[in-house]
């Protein structure tokens, strides 16, 4: 298993999850004492940390899983970043960071990854969002939505290249998550806080979600037993995305 993005939030769950089932899960992020947390010295996990937008990032990942445990059963394209900015601020350098990382990042990993998935039958799983679902508009969010509803489409569109050699790709799409992510998107504690709470009234679920919820249905969606499932993009939201 390969989930970027494992030092924090749903990437850590993510990863606990499979480790805690006995898979080997090789962790990626640019911060290695929140990747060595995830660890927690787990005799399952390896670590690597780098940037995964760096040149030739997408190579040693594959590597140094293939080293690790000769073989890639599943790839989770987890990490993002989000910048905040109304069309009428956008600054040119925080489009590029954020379609880097949240869109060329997963394309070239995958591309790389596309042979040893297709010795396991293996799954690559996409992290989307269900504020981007359907036909909904986010404002202050446009590039970080733009970025995840391409990967909807490339979710779809790799199901359909690579169903000929056994691999599936589905994407999950996650509601109100509480992470931590919105204070790496520059609020405060505080300011995170007011934010989660404001949203409980707007989700049918009367809450916010835990990165647990997320981490359960992408395990689930790996398992041989979703071997019919593909192209999907699958809402964890409490029903946000409909009400
Ligand atoms: N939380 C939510 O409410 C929510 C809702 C919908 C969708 N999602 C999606 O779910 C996924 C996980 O979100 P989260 O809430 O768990 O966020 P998070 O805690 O901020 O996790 C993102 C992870 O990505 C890593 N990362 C960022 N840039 C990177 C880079 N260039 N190279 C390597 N690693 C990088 C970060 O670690 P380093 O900074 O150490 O590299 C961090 O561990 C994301 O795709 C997000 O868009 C989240």
């Amino acid at each position: 298993m390969i989930v970027t993005g494992g030092g924090t939030g749903i990437g850590r769950a993510t990863a606990r999850a499979f480790a805690d089932r006995g898979d080997r899960v090789l962790v990626v992020g640019r911060t290695g004492h929140t990747l060595r947390e995830t660890a927690e010295d787990h005799a399952n996990f390896r670590i690597l940390c780098l940037d995964i937008t760096d040149t030739g990032a997408p190579e040693r990942i594959v590597e140094t899983a293939l080293r690790e445990f000769g073989r890639i059963d599943v790839l989770v394209n987890n990490a993002a970043i989000a910048a905040p900015q109304m069309l009428s601020a956008i600054d040119p350098g925080r489009i590029d960071e954020q379609i880097a990382v949240n869109l060329r990042a997963p394309v070239l990993l995958t591309r790389h990854a596309i042979d040893a998935l297709a010795d396991t039958g293996g799954t690559v799983v996409n992290l989307s969002t269900a504020g981007s679902l359907g036909r909904r508009a986010w404002p202050g969010m446009s590039i970080y939505g733009a970025s995840k509803v391409a990967m909807d489409f490339l979710t779809r569109t790799w199901a359909v290249e690579l169903a000929p050699l056994g691999i599936r790709v589905v994407a999950v799409a996650p509601g109100v998550i509480a992470t931590g992510m919105g204070e790496r998107m520059g609020s405060t504690p505080e300011e995170y806080a007011r934010f989660l709470e404001e949203m409980k009234p707007r989700i049918p679920a009367g809450r916010v979600g835990n990165p647990d919820e997320i981490a359960w249905w992408i395990v689930q969606l790996a398992q041989p037993q979703a071997a019919y499932t593909t192209g999907t993009v699958l809402a964890v939201d409490g029903g946000a995305s409909i009400a």
